[in-house]
């Protein structure tokens, strides 16, 4: 047997695993209840059929009988027909309905767990293969809970009173059959699994493609600006390819298997109603008998069929629920504890670093930040120097507890972040990251991000403030204009304009700003920093700059190099001690030809 590469773990692909989809299906008891109801209605009528066809058989088609006669046996049978029909409808709309629900509600639950998850999860596990995963295997899911579970549910149960009814009706060819058909189960159930693991990996392949897609166009003109379109389509090519091998191994199984299924059934039902057939000529058993027990086994054979069938299909939902389960359980390192300290009110805005170590999960060796101690009060504005790599980002990741500190602790007006609840945290700090995001929305909802309730006018003062308002007045919609995807209508300085604005109208008492100003030309940053001015007064403002010049005016600046505070003091102050804060400057305001000195 050749070896297919399978990467979902073995617990995950336990039948077991659909108790997850129980539990939402649970949620519905009258909508199951009607579907079983619908489901059992249609099986009965289905296994009724063959019955009045015996009936009309014996009664109808015997010589000499009147018209008037077989008409009530062709009526019953209309009528059994017209149940049929709508028990199937009715078995179709709520069985649908199901599995569209528990789908939506099962989306609806994995996504909301994973907007509590910390960073952490989402390096380890990457956003654009979740969001296939949330798209592909709940359609797998889909399709088990409102098609395969409907008919395995429905042949079974006619699978079941099929041989039942057979027996009654003829009892020794049914017994040769019984006989019969586990010699032919057999093999389909050995081919069956390898078909399984197949189609496991099939569905594994078209998540790559998927989540290929996702990655290239997202960074199309990065693409295109180094001219890796070609390469992009050999390597997407080679994926796709990848994946129709996969699928052809698997169709082929499937075909083979096909065969071999139709040729043990329809061979044994041949060979069954042979001895049938020598019944009938010695008196045995009527013609009706052996028409209805016909149909009665095509029944029979198509619902065991069809069982095999959806029995990988229920696998395939199983290694789905599985996937989906773990991202559910998926634990956040970070959240709030038990008895969560409630901060003080009125919020100050006292911030401390005691002693901090921090390495990033990634990179347990070599400490992002190390001993780190700094202590600022309410309403201060410290600024935060030094190279690239330094850790000035990692400390405002810490300060939102987006990571926990490895040692020392982090108080917010005197309560360790540990303590109390990350949203409390959050709820007093306003940011403005290095990176900007914008939202794939209009430029009104994208300022009020941090506050949905504020009206209009306040919208406009804190634009204003942010010097955001005349280009948004000029977009074609003014502020109700839609910014595109991720902002790609804007330009870098004007998306950080936006971001200001937004975390101006955070209005929150602690305020961290991370390279705020970096995309905008001097003028600009000139304006925005004396907005900022006034918004940093009276809050606990730090902020983080390349340009020495925005940070002059801050009460204290702080030094870091290699995840350390190597200075701190004024400006005046630091260039005096002439270390690594004078040799920036120096290299800075040289070229600026602006005064360095104290
Ligand atoms: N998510 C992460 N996982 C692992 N390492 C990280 C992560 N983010 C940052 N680092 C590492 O931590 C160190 C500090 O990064 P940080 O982003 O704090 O630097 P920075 O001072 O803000 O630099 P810049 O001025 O370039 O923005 C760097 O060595 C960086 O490689
Ligand atoms: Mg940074």
């Amino acid at each position: 047997m050749a070896k297919e590469p399978d990467n979902t773990p073995p617990e995950q692909r336990k039948l077991s695993n659909l108790s997850l989809l129980w539990g939402f299906v649970r949620a519905y008891p009258w909508h199951l209840a009607a579907a079983l109801t619908a489901l059992i209605v249609a099986a009965l009528a289905t296994l009724a059929i063959p019955q009045r066809l015996k009936l009309v058989v014996d009664n109808g088609f015997a010589a000499g009988s009147d018209a008037a006669k077989i008409a009530p046996f062709f009526w019953a049978m209309l009528g059994i027909v017209v149940i049929l029909g709508v028990a199937t409808a009715f078995r179709f709309y709520f069985v649908s309905w199901i599995g569209e629900r528990v789908v939506a509600d099962l989306r609806k639950a994995v996504q909301s767990h994973l907007l509590g998850l910390d960073p952490v999860f989402f390096e380890e596990n990457r956003p654009a293969e979740i969001a296939s995963r949330l798209t592909s295997d709940t359609a797998v899911i889909e399709q088990v809970v409102s098609t395969s579970a409907s008919m395995a549910l429905r042949n079974a149960a006619t699978g079941i009173g099929g041989i039942i009814f057979m027996f009654t009706l003829a009892p020794k060819l049914t017994g040769l059959m019984l006989l019969v058909i586990p010699i032919t189960i057999l093999p389909i159930v050995i081919l069956g699994r390898r078909v399984r693991t197949v189609a496991r990996t099939s569905q594994d392949r078209i998540a790559d493609v998927g989540t290929m897609v996702a990655e290239v166009l997202g960074a199309i003109k990065i693409v295109q600006a180094f001219t890796q379109e070609r390469r992009e389509a050999t390597r997407f090519a080679t994926a796709v390819e990848s994946a129709f091998a996969t699928a052809k191994r698997r169709i082929r199984l499937r075909a083979g298997m096909t065969a071999v299924v139709i040729t043990l059934i329809f061979g044994a039902i041949t060979l069954v109603l042979w001895q049938g057939a020598l019944d009938v000529i010695s008196g045995d058993l009527t013609g009706g008998t052996i028409a209805a027990f016909i149909f009665y086994a095509v029944i029979v054979a198509g619902a065991f069929g069809t069982l095999t069938e959806v029995y990988g299909d229920f696998m395939r939902a199983a290694g789905a629920s599985g996937r989906m389960r773990e991202l559910l359980v998926a634990q956040a390192g970070i959240r709030a504890p038990d008895n969560a300290v409630p901060l003080p009110v009125p919020a100050r805005g006292a911030l401390v670093l005691d002693h901090v170590v921090f390495h990033y999960p990634s990179k347990p060796d070599g400490a992002a930040l190390e001993d780190f101690s700094l202590d600022v009060a309410a309403g201060e504005t410290v600024a935060v120097v030094g190279p690239s790599g330094a850790g000035k980002s990692t400390l405002f990741q810490l300060v939102q507890r987006f990571y926990d500190p490895d040692a020392g602790q982090i108080r917010l007006d005197g309560v360790p972040l540990t303590s109390a609840d990350p949203a409390d945290i959050r709820a007093r700090i306003a940011v403005v990251p290095q990176e900007t995001v914008i939202f794939a929305a209009s430029a009104l909802e994208n300022i009020r991000y941090g506050r949905p309730g504020a009206t209009e006018a306040e919208v406009w003062a804190a634009a204003e403030a942010a010097h955001a308002d005349k280009f948004l007045r000029e977009l074609p919609d003014g502020i109700n204009s839609f910014l595109g995807e991720a902002g790609t209508r804007l330009s870098g300085g004007q998306r950080q304009r936006l971001a200001i604005a937004r975390a101006i109208l955070r209005d929150a008492p602690v305020l961290l700003l991370d390279e705020a100003t970096s995309a905008l030309d001097s003028e600009s940053e000139r304006l925005v920093q004396r907005a900022l001015e006034g918004l940093m007064h009276g809050r606990t403002t730090l902020v983080i700059a390349h340009r020495l010049a925005t940070v002059r005016n801050a009460d204290r600046i702080i030094v870091m190099d290699g995840g350390r505070i190597v200075a701190e003091g004024t400006h005046d102050r630091l260039i005096a001690g002439g270390g690594l804060y004078a040799k920036l400057a120096r290299l800075q305001f040289e070229g600026e030809a602006q005064p360095t000195a104290a």
